[in-house]
């Protein structure tokens, strides 16, 4: 795809669920991208159970990336508790990864937090009765107040915010009704329309709907990788 004048083509993909039986590889379709796009930004849940072999089989699949690789940690890879060794591994790759701050690529702004649960509009959890039902509330508020700390650094007026949970209950449509407060949480899209956002990326929710947007009227697009998308390819193929 030819970028439009002054847009920044990307290409974005979620849940590829790497794992350390080499099942899966990504070499062809890293290679691929990097003819088609500028940047590849990755929507978390790279690894199955976030364990260090599947970030370096991984790591190796990227070498065949020619692009900037930047991303989002999501649950899976948080699964095994050797987060810090799975960041590590994928930034030695040389893969960006995003955890509550800002990187600038070519005049975009690149804007990541993995986002938590929490559901969606009035149906949202509240903050009440049970401290465990506190503390995961709280955990859903700190992902919004770190999305909105790191857009105030932003100075682009072109930003792309990146999300492993879905921001808005449209892009989950499709997944059982009964497991949409444990897709995402509408106090990440609270946070999105308060400044000004080209378009949110996120996965997660594999059954879910391929586009979306915030209240506000911010495009969203689900980039899970079993997500049919325009093109016909795993990724999609986006502009900011
Ligand atoms: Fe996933
Ligand atoms: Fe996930």
């Amino acid at each position: 795809m030819a970028d439009a004048p002054d847009k920044l083509t990307f290409a974005a993909i979620g849940d590829l669920h790497v794992r350390d039986d080499r099942t899966s590889s990504y070499r062809e379709l890293f290679a691929e991208v990097s003819g088609k796009a500028r940047v590849l930004v990755l929507c978390g849940d790279l690894t199955d159970v976030g364990r260090p072999a599947e970030a370096e089989a991984l790591a190796e699949d990227l070498r065949a990336c020619a692009i900037p690789v930047i991303g989002v940690l999501g649950n899976h890879d948080y699964d095994s508790g050797q987060t810090e060794e799975v960041a590590r591994i994928l930034k030695n790759a040389g893969m960006r990864l995003l955890n509550g701050h800002a990187v600038e690529i070519e005049g975009v702004a690149f804007v990541g937090v993995k986002g938590f649960l929490g559901g969606f509009g009035p149906r949202m959890l509240a903050s009440f009765g049970e401290s465990c039902v506190k503390a995961l509330v709280a955990e859903s508020v700190n992902e919004a107040i770190r999305l909105e700390n790191a857009m105030r650094s932003v100075r682009s007026g072109r930003a792309v915010v990146v999300l492993h949970y879905a921001p808005v209950p449209g892009t989950v449509e499709g997944e059982p009704l009964e497991i949409f407060p444990f897709l995402g949480c509408s106090r990440l899209a609270e946070t999105i329309d308060r400044f000004k956002v080209s378009v949110v990326v996120h996965g997660h929710a594999h059954h879910g709907r391929y586009e979306g947007q915030t209240p506000g009227g911010a495009p969203v697009y689900n980039v899970a990788l079993p997500i049919e998308k325009p093109g016909g390819r795993p990724y999609a193929l986006l502009e900011a």
